[in-house]
């Protein structure tokens, strides 16, 4: 039964019966079942008396039949913990309505009608911070992807396209600001000191997009002329204390619009741009149209508080959410398995913006390491899931790295298939076609072969098949000819187990040893189980280059010689390649018997990379970086955590001991005094970072005394957070000193203390776990603000002598954690659970302890729908 549901109808109004209400199990929602809705809903109205406590929603919805669906003699609009107080027909108050469940069903005869609905609304009481809730004070919405029913009672549906008018009205004192998506049209004073507005947006768009904010907040201004010549007002909306922490976040708006009509042609189509800063929000951001609205995290930033890498991040993030006005608000989807549709597009377009801008190497390289250490082992998991999901039983689970990074890695697939300029053909046409629809992925590929000339039908199988392609190559020499046999496997996956072969574009290039040059980079796609490759002209044996700026989201496996590592490590011209072939000569120690002739050869290969005064110091600290421990797992048939922790801090201090000098002399001389200093500032900032934890790793004495000066000398964030990375995995006075320091330094600014927590949860100490859970005991920690939990838990799921803690208190301890947020907030909770959900790559004995934490979070009562899916896809 539903007693919330119940306790919401009116006496008389009809039940459906119980059954219909909750099921035990929740339901999968297919793919294939897609139907339209029988309504159309071109306009809609909403009128808000804002209230922190209680909001109340009078919503006016202009419905007619939808004619490329069925006759229908009801509307079945979706809710989701609503209060209903009346329903309205033509202007006529109606109580033949039924509830079904949590959704409202309202008999309608066919043709157009009007359709009232009052609600009312706890903001106050809302946790999940999906829909309209409270965050210090302001008022804010979430609605992607169903959390417009958590408003009003609506088909909640992305497919569903209408115009919106909202009228706010509040407490002028408490809310002086009245946000929504589109053009404001009127505002003014009312009675009781109170006030109101009232916004348009002429664009039809989905419940997903609306946004609503109201608040006590003030905005930097700034305006942009597009192409077009149209005038855009730009508003970031945040506290005043954080106003002096907004120009890079205005300026990023600004870099975002130029480079979408330089790169794709797209125009920006409203006179208001308006971002606004959220301290409590589930995700990074959201793209309302009109107004999106930002975790803090994404906005705020300067050098005293925010890193390079948060001021990239702010800039990538905010590029996202405004190339989503086209891909994503001007086409949206058809449903959500379509997801990727708007999301793996607008991350390629984001990536791609980074890289237009600081240089392609770096972001490439940094973007590889993610998709290798987050969507590689979900896609060998429990979880795995093709790019357009087949089913699912709660949308919010599927805001995945796959979703969205694999989905990123198709489309760049098309793009170095089709040339830059056949690609932009192919987008134009795909802009032009479905411009002001709800859009399909195969929407986006039809256009993609109509426009830039592409055959893609066996590519499509990218988008129906979970696993990450495993190709093995091979290769022979005879007289002048190479031979490369390269053979493919996708892996079985949940639901997936007999999988055929997709096409798979590699860039190569084949190098002269000898002159240390190739003849050219050539693009190859495999397309069969197996296949060879022939090339001439090379009288010796040439060293192979592949999958150079990792053309194709697979594992390479192949047999090479570690000379020719070596080779590749200090000689190729592709930095991703280069980088790559670093990775391969550290993954070959770290996952082999760890000989010393592998290591030799990493201490060769990083010599060359020290020496060379042709690198940038940002490249050359990125080509010395170790691979991640998620990866490490992820290569490994049987993870053991504890000795891949000694392997790797040994091999850290090994590199440093051998290389004493040399980083000692980087520390010294990279001292570079702020970010005014430009591209070369940063770049020396991150090497001297990582000679600082190269060195700390052969002599933590020196390394400390080192690590407290530059945390103490730091001009900005970037350097100390870095010498504060290291001492934190360090013991004595230097550690204490600094930690302290930067609590009392920075205990007003949430986004910094949020560092403070992870900086000490990501240490590799064994006491780690023990200082987990006296952080969880701190004053400033909280379970209400995901961006703290986060801070603390994420770090420790990912610290692996905090999560594989030997005795199980790890895994005990995340477990907890999502038990007691699944109620709270169902999403954030759901989040944590693949962790525990690896267990089948892990050594017997902690695999067992984590299956018997997913069994205890299974068998612990009533579950969220997410964390009830997560749950038991992990148990299989
Ligand atoms: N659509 C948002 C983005 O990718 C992410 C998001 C999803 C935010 C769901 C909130 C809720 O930009
Ligand atoms: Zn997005």
């Amino acid at each position: 039964s539903n007693p919330a549901a119940a306790d919401n109808a009116p006496a008389g109004a009809p039940v459906l019966p119980d059954a219909a209400h909750e099921p035990d199990a929740p339901a999968i929602i297919r793919r294939k079942d897609y139907t339209p809705f029988p309504w159309r809903v071109p306009e809609v109205r909403l009128a808000f008396d804002l209230g922190i406590e209680s909001t109340r929603v009078e919503a006016t919805l202009s419905v007619e039949p939808n004619p490329q669906a069925g006759a229908a003699s009801a509307i079945r609009l979706d809710g989701d913990g609503l209060v209903l107080e009346s329903v309205a027909v033509d202007g006529e108050p109606r109580d033949d309505w039924q509830r079904d469940g949590e959704a409202l069903v309202v008999p309608l005869s066919s043709g157009p009608h009007t359709l009232t609905i009052v609600t009312r609304i706890a903001p106050a009481e809302n946790t999940q911070l999906m829909g309209l809730y409270a965050s210090g004070g302001m008022l804010c919405t979430q609605c992607e992807a169903e959390g417009f029913r958590r408003i009003t009672f609506f088909p909640d549906r992305p497919d569903v396209l209408s115009v919106y008018t909202v009228r706010m009205e509040a407490d002028a004192q408490a809310f002086p600001v009245l946000l929504s998506n589109g053009n404001p049209v009127e505002e003014g004073q009312l009675e009781g000191g109170r006030h109101f507005a009232e916004w348009h947006d002429p664009w039809p768009k989905p419940s997903y997009l609306f946004a609503l904010v109201a608040g006590d907040l003030v905005a930097r201004r700034d305006s942009f002329t597009t192409m077009g010549g149209r005038e855009v007002e730009l508003g970031v909306w945040v506290r005043e204390a954080d106003l002096s922490r907004t120009e890079h976040a205005m300026e990023s708006i600004k870099r975002s619009m130029k480079w979408d009509e330089e790169t794709y042609g797209r125009e920006y189509d409203l006179d208001r741009f308006n971002i606004v800063a959220v301290g409590d929000f589930n995700m990074g951001a959201m793209e309302n149209k009109g107004l999106n609205i930002f975790n803090t995290k994404y906005v705020l930033a300067d050098e005293e508080t925010a890193t390079d890498a948060d001021f990239d991040a702010i800039e990538g993030v905010i590029g996202h959410e405004y190339f989503h006005n086209w891909s994503g608000n001007r086409i949206t989807c058809r449903d959500w398995f379509q997801l990727s549709l708007k999301e793996g597009f607008t991350v390629l377009r984001d990536q791609t913006f980074s890289e237009d801008l600081h240089g392609a190497a770096v972001k490439r390289i940094g973007d590889v390491r993610m998709l290798r250490s987050v969507q590689f082992p979900e896609d060998s998991g429990p979880f795995a899931h093709p790019i357009r999901p087949d089913s699912y039983k709660e949308i919010s689970n599927f805001y995945t790295a796959t979703i969205y990074n694999k989905g990123a890695e198709v489309i760049r697939m098309m793009r170095s298939m089709a040339g830059l300029e056949a690609f932009r053909k192919g987008s134009d046409l795909y802009f032009e076609r479905h411009d002001g629809e709800a859009a399909t992925c195969e929407d986006f590929v039809k256009a993609m072969e109509d426009g830039a000339g592409l055959d893609l039908t066996q590519f499509r199988r990218w988008y129906e098949q979970a696993g990450t392609p495993q190709v093995t190559v091979e290769q022979h020499h005879e007289g002048d000819r190479v031979t490369l046999t390269l053979a493919q496997v996708v892996p079985a996956t949940p639901g997936q187990p007999d999988k055929l072969p997709v096409p798979i574009p590699l860039k190569i290039a084949l190098f002269d040893r000898e002159a240390g040059t190739h003849s050219g980079e050539q693009l190859i796609v495999l397309t069969q189980e197996s296949q060879d490759f022939t090339f001439d002209g090379h009288a010796k044996p040439p060293v192979l280059s592949i999958n150079r700026n990792f053309t194709a989201p697979v594992a390479i496996e192949r047999d090479i010689a570690r000379e020719d590592l070596v080779f590749l490590a200090a000689h190729d011209d592709d930095a991703f390649a280069r980088h790559e072939a670093m990775q391969e000569l550290l993954l070959g120690y770290l996952l082999g018997d760890g000989d010393e002739a592998a290591r030799e050869a990493i201490g060769t290969a990083a010599g060359a990379i020290l020496a060379d005064d042709a690198l940038d110091h940002e490249m050359r600290a990125e080509l010395l970086g170790l691979p991640t421990f998620a990866y490490l797992a992820e290569r490994s048939e049987v993870f053991d955590p504890g000795a891949m922790v000694d392997k790797r801090e040994g091999l850290k201090t090994w590199l440093g001991e051998t290389f004493a000098g040399r980083f000692a002399q980087l520390h010294d001389s990279l001292a570079e005094p702020s970010r005014a200093a430009g591209m070369a500032g940063k770049q020396a900032r991150r090497m001297r970072s990582v000679a600082l934890a190269y060195l700390a790793a052969a002599d933590p004495a020196d390394g400390a005394k080192r690590g407290l000066a530059q945390y103490r000398d730091a001009p900005g964030m970037t350097d100390r957070q870095g010498a504060l990375a290291v001492l934190a995995g360090l013991d004595g006075p230097e550690r204490d000193e600094a930690l302290a320091d930067f609590y009392s330094r920075f205990a007003d600014n949430a986004l910094v203390i949020d560092k403070w927590f992870t900086l000490q949860a990501s240490a590799l100490r064994e006491d780690v776990l023990g200082q987990i859970e006296q952080l969880a005991r701190h004053q400033a920690f909280t379970m209400s603000n995901p961006n703290r939990v986060r801070a603390l838990y994420a770090a420790a799921a990912g610290n692996p002598l905090a999560f594989h803690a030997a005795d199980g208190t790890g895994y005990r301890m995340i477990a907890d954690l999502i038990l007691e947020l699944n109620l709270r907030n169902p999403q954030l909770a759901a989040r944590f659970v693949p962790s525990l959900g690896r267990f089948r790559r892990i050594e017997p004995k902690r695999a067992a302890m984590m299956r018997a934490e997913l069994e205890r979070i299974a068998g612990a009562g009533k579950l969220s729908r997410d964390v009830a899916e997560q749950v038991e896809a992990s148990l299989g």
